[in-house]
């Protein structure tokens, strides 16, 4: 059996930061990824990363209390005000350290950090590396693992967690290679598996950001937080959803509909192009049902005011993709677009240290939810997530860890492992007709149906039975494949049972939620709530459906009040 101190699950931008954090502080720690490390969902992050530095010449009074305020009010309440007080306090110091690990951030011409605007942001705070800073980064922090001799399990998909009663002792792992199941004990066990935003079908993620890994401690008894708050990215690429960086507006893009008007005159008339993305969205998704859209589905975003010097320079890999995907040249023709699914402000419960109710259960990145986000993130601080509580939860489970011995629960780890067996050999002698693959087609389509940007009862509701029915046609699912090596038909599997039941609780916890807020917008209940609905929705699974509780917001600072951009 394999033994580490601390296992990370996840190879991204939390996942790695949590893994240097934990080996700077002489834990032994591995990492396990489904993928090979820098070829994480992370790297597709484009336009940057929120920190008060002040070093754009229009934020000379920008402040961490000034981020921390942008944040709140842009998560419409929502975050958990210490937790966001003390992610923009951590900013600057999380961007310098990578600055000087060598992440080769774009200048200003005096040799500083750049820094863009951004939506929702009172001052240009975002630094980048021209539109490929979650690759720069990625990078980065991959580097440093291999200076700290982190192991890393590439291509293992964890599959299960190990529990000794009320603790976490460990993971199930599908090493692909091999094809066996792996039990892997550890004292402290780290998810950073990202987001779960590809259970909808028009999607900005990678094909990997499937909801198993919120999945896996669900099914464990780890609650879920504020699952129905999902991002709509107002610019991806029209018609694969590819991410169209909101750098494309921080550097002047402008949004127009069939009339040539920028409409966001009616929706953010003083933000515009940069308000937060809840309402950016909602207002190109206006355009388009009203009419005012593109053969109904899409706007266009114009960078053709920008010139061909500043495009090459600040967004070239916008221009790549254009040129790829749809052979459309920027520095020419404006941009098709239309919101994709971007991110989970939901996620496994955490506190500021990551820890879970689970003892020696951390998250941390997209899978959490800490909260600092609440119902919108703004664009930018998501990567500084990764760095601020990546960083922290690898610090606290090797505290946690520190002195405790190693091999205490085999029994444990091998009643999981037995379990995770049982659970593929009953996959491979199922009888069943039901195509895996046609089901999660039908999630991904009914989820922007049922639960998009606009919602209502009738729609969630129809949503809910739906997903109900699917879950029961899953039950009588054909065999798996029975091979060994790199077999991803096994994975799948377990990956659309996990997207099954979490878009089960994002659902729920929308329909119980008879308010508006943040991404979360009830046409029957047009307006937000304090009174009744100032509070985190927890979904706790179980086999008929999540069960739903809820949990106070901290509100130390900064009184709700109406959002106005
Ligand atoms: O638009 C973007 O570049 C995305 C940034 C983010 O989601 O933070």
């Amino acid at each position: 059996m394999i033994f580490h101190d601390i296992l990370v699950v996840g190879g991204g931008l939390a996942g790695l930061r949590a893994a240097i954090s934990a080996a700077e502080k002489k834990a032994d720690v591995a990492i396990v990824s489904r993928l090979y490390p820098v070829r994480s969902h992370s790297g597709q992050a484009q336009g940057g990363v929120n920190a008060a530095l002040a070093n754009n010449p229009q934020a000379k009074d920008d402040t961490p209390e000034k981020h921390a305020f942008d944040t709140v009010k842009g998560s419409d309440f929502l975050a958990d005000q210490e937790t966001s007080i003390f992610m923009t306090q951590e900013a600057p110091e999380a961007i310098f350290e990578i600055e000087h690990w060598g992440c080769p951030f774009s200048r200003t011409p005096e040799g500083k950090i750049a820094q863009r605007p951004f939506g929702g942001a009172g001052y240009p705070r975002t630094c980048y590396g021209s539109d490929k800073t979650g690759h720069y980064m990625l990078q980065t922090l991959y580097e440093q693992t291999v200076r700290h001799n982190v192991k890393v399990y590439s291509e293992w998909v964890v599959i299960g967690l190990a529990k000794d009663v009320d603790t976490c002792c460990g993971v199930i792992a599908l090493d692909m290679h091999s094809g066996t199941l792996q039990a892997m004990g550890a004292n402290a066990v780290i998810f950073a598996t990202g987001g779960s935003a590809r259970i909808y079908g028009n999607s900005t993620n990678g094909i990997t950001s499937t909801a198993f890994g919120v999945a896996i401690p669900y099914w464990a008894g780890v609650p879920l937080k504020d699952m129905e708050f999902i991002q709509f990215h107002p610019t991806s690429l029209y018609p694969s959803n590819i991410l169209m960086t909101e750098g494309c507006r921080g550097e002047g893009g402008t949004l127009i509909n069939k009339d040539g008007e920028r409409f966001l005159t009616k929706y953010a008339p003083k933000a515009m192009e940069l308000g937060p993305r809840d309402i950016v969205a909602r207002g190109i998704m206006t355009e388009i049902l009203e009419g005012r859209g593109y053969e109904d589905a899409y706007v266009y975003l114009d960078l053709r005011h920008l010139g061909k010097a500043k495009i090459m320079e600040k967004l070239p890999g916008i221009r790549e993709i254009t040129l790829d995907f749809i052979g459309l040249d920027p520095i020419e023709k404006p941009i098709p677009i239309q919101p994709g699914t971007h991110y989970c402000m939901g996620g496994i419960d955490t506190n500021v240290d990551g820890e879970s109710p689970l003892k020696g259960f951390y998250a941390a990145g997209e899978c959490a939810c800490v909260s600092v986000h609440g119902a919108n993130r703004l664009g930018g601080n998501s990567l500084l997530d990764t760095l601020v509580f990546g960083k922290r939860a690898g610090a606290v489970a090797a505290g946690y860890t520190k002195d405790k011995s190693k091999q205490s629960r085999t029994n444990a780890l091998e009643r999981a492992l037995k379990r995770e067996e049982d659970n593929l050999n009953q996959m491979l002698k199922s009888n069943g007709k039901e195509n895996p693959h046609k089901i999660n087609n039908e999630l991904r389509k009914l989820m922007p149906e049922k639960a998009g940007i606009f919602r209502n009862e009738k729609q969630l509701s129809e949503g809910l039975t739906q997903i109900k029915a699917l879950k029961e046609r899953f039950k009588k699912i054909r065999p798996v494949a029975s091979g060994r090596s790199f077999n991803l038909d096994k994975v799948w599997f377990l990956e659309i049972k996990g997207n099954l039941d979490v878009a089960e609780a994002v659902v729920a916890g929308a329909l119980a939620r008879k308010e508006s807020r943040g991404s979360h917008f009830r046409r029957d209940f047009a307006t937000r709530d304090d009174a009744n609905f100032m509070k985190h929705t927890v979904a706790t699974y179980t086999p008929e459906g999540p069960k739903l509780s809820y949990k106070d917001v901290s509100i130390t600072k900064y009184q709700p009040e109406e959002r106005k951009y």
